[in-house]
């Protein structure tokens, strides 16, 4: 989604903005712009479409100071007029986030004689800085994000003012960098790669004020306040392609990896007592979340019921606070976000805590809103993911899941220690418990077996990129892979897809099967293994080629099926972490048969900071 880069330094601006922007690409984003300030009036470059042709365009352009931005259109179509930053009198500004009251906000300065230029919220930003302006641009910031309702991360130059940039917060994330004197502000860390560079985040409403002497924070009342700095080694959080076509594919070669350290770092936290009281105390759990980060959350409901037999429920975040659901002390809250910063799942967990609720974080950003607001965060070590589609970072919260089942298992027998590291021992203890964190800490072996085993997709892929659309059907624990893998397919090749629980085909979808519409069942539980092969049959009737992902391979020489891919075998609960990878492989190998670039699907962003 959006994406915001500013610098006040002894250097040119644009090159270091226009870096910042390069690795703030894979967000998604669909034009960009930048303003420079050099002593006199603003440079402003704009255009709708890559950064390449933003860098073309602010070639030779000067400013020691400047802003950044890749806007991802929400208000207003993608175009050049619309895209930031927008300027208004003495004030140039980039912005994340929405501004809900922007239309009664634009009203007011239009019924006062002003003008303008774009269709956006965010430029009714730049027109109340102006407003308020009365010489003090501290002053001016503070009193223009006073009057906003929404969300925001901003960056602001103002005229006359050539050595200084202001940025605020609520609601939009936004960190300060300082390297060698000179100061970068981005919403992302991956925009500040480099060695030895500080980095403080923002917090909500917060406003920092960069000058080329130092940097200044302030609350909304304009108090000094101190922050904290950190040094980072950021070069790591800007992956590189290292031989790979792309990141997707790089992504899916490292999950084994990533479930290894994301199950490594959990195991050897020290035990958290205050966690352990409350997961010995919790009745229901609640699993809020997104995209495919609900699609981790439908398989760890059925691990979490399944082993500990605690009633568990996976909430679609965005409908989550409109259900005014029922929540008490006794309910465990876990949001799941690769980012952190996904604008649904943040309102569904702050109404959890709100109501009480214990609120744990699956993130895989560790400095992120949502890290900030749970009371306990188990990360995930998937590393940077750039592809938009996520891969490793939902097997990783797989596994950071079933961990938290077995801990809830433990609770539930008793056990007092029950959180990491008192897991592991607890394990120890019981033997079908043992036997579960062997088959947990199997599982990356397993992952990488079925990367192997998935070369076949290749030519599903040829097959599967002119049908009119694809269905995915499962039972169980594989319908939480089913669901996950249409979604992959249809995010990068943008073909109809719909993941279903294989038995309820029959009670509507299965009039649209037919002759192109191919259907893939995940098959991993022998128990259920027969039922699903009653709807495979049911669609294989109607005309449909059948394919099969399974661990089962009494079923995969069948010949009922057009092809089918083995998987390693690994406890049923925990199997849609190994599904998934042909499901991965397949929709990324039918994007590039499709000719997509799999990295960077149209209209989607990496990060949804709206809601
Ligand atoms: C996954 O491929 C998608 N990009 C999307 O569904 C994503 O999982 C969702 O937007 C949630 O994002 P989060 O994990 O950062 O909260």
């Amino acid at each position: 989604m959006c994406g915001i880069v500013g610098f006040v330094g002894r250097r040119n601006a644009a090159p270091v903005l226009l870096e910042g922007l390069r690795r703030l690409e894979y967000r998604g984003y669909d034009s960009a712009g930048l303003a420079l300030l050099d002593g006199g009036a603003f440079t402003l470059v704009r255009r709708k479409g890559r950064v390449a042709a933003l860098e073309d365009a602010a070639r030779g352009k000067a400013g020691k100071v400047g802003i950044g931005h890749t806007r991802w259109a929400t208000h207003g179509a993608p175009s050049e007029r619309n895209a930031h930053p927008h300027i208004y009198g003495k004030f140039a500004v980039v912005h994340n986030g929405i501004i809900e009251n922007y239309r009664a906000l634009k009203k007011e300065c239009e019924e006062s004689g002003e003008t303008f230029a774009s269709d956006t919220d965010s430029e009714v930003i730049a027109h109340l800085l102006a407003k308020y302006d009365e010489g003090d641009f501290l002053d001016s910031v503070r009193h223009a994000v006073a009057g906003l309702r929404g969300s925001y991360a901003l960056a602001i130059l103002c005229e006359g003012r050539p050595d200084e940039l202001i940025a605020a917060r609520k609601g939009s994330p936004l960190i300060v960098g300082e390297r060698d004197g000179e100061w970068y502000v981005a919403s992302d860390i991956p925009a500040l790669a480099g060695k030895g560079m500080k980095l403080c985040p923002l917090s909500d409403g917060e406003i920092a004020v960069l000058k080329r002497g130092g940097a200044a924070f302030f609350d909304i009342e304009g108090k000094r306040i101190e922050k904290e700095w950190a040094e980072y080694d950021t070069e790591t959080s800007a992956p590189q392609l290292c031989g790979y076509p792309h990141f997707m594919r790089k992504e899916i070669d490292e999950i084994p990896a990533s479930i290894a350290q994301t199950a490594a770092e959990f195991l050897k936290k020290p035990a958290n007592q205050s966690l352990c009281e409350v997961l010995c105390h919790t009745e229901y759990v609640q699993i809020v979340a997104c995209g495919t980060a609900y699609h981790s959350g439908l398989a760890a409901k059925c691990a979490i019921e399944a082993l500990a037999r605690i009633p568990a429920e996976a909430c679609i975040a965005s409908e989550y606070r409109y259900r005014d659901p029922v929540v008490s002390k006794s309910t465990l809250v876990v949001a799941v976000s690769q980012s952190g910063e996904t604008a649904d799942t943040l309102a569904a967990a702050r109404l959890a805590k709100e109501r009480g609720a214990y609120l744990i974080a699956v993130a895989n950003v560790p400095h992120s809103s949502l890290t900030a607001l749970a009371d306990h965060v188990i990360p995930t070590a998937a590393g940077t993911e750039i592809g938009v589609a996520a891969t490793k970072s939902y097997n990783a919260q797989l596994i950071a899941l079933y961990l938290l089942a077995l801990s809830l298992r433990a609770a539930k027998s008793g056990a007092r220690d029950v959180s990491s590291s008192g897991l592991a021992s607890q394990c120890e203890r019981d033997g079908e418990d043992a036997r579960l964190l062997e088959t947990l800490r199997a599982l990356p072996a397993l992952c990488g077996e079925a990367i192997a085993a998935s070369r076949k997709t290749k030519e599903w892929a040829r097959r599967f990129c002119s049908a009119k659309s694809i269905y995915f059907i499962g039972r169980g624990c594989d319908h939480a892979a089913a669901v996950e893998g249409s979604l992959k397919l249809k995010e990068i090749s943008y073909l109809p897809s719909e993941g279903y629980p294989a038995g309820e085909l029959k009670h509507g979808t299965l009039a649209l099967i037919g002759r192109d519409t191919p259907v893939v069942a995940v098959m991993t539980d022998r128990a259920l293994a027969e039922k699903t092969m009653n709807s495979v049959h049911e669609a294989i009737s109607r005309g449909a080629d059948a394919y099969l992902v399974t661990s089962l391979s009494e079923y995969a020489e069948r010949k009922e099926f057009a092809a089918s891919i083995l998987v390693p075998a690994c406890e049923r609960l925990f199997s849609p972490a190994v599904s998934v990878i042909p499901l991965q492989l397949l929709a990324y190998e039918t994007a590039l048969a499709c000719g997509n670039d799999p990295d960077k699907p149209r209209n989607l962003a990496k990060s949804v900071t709206v809601e």
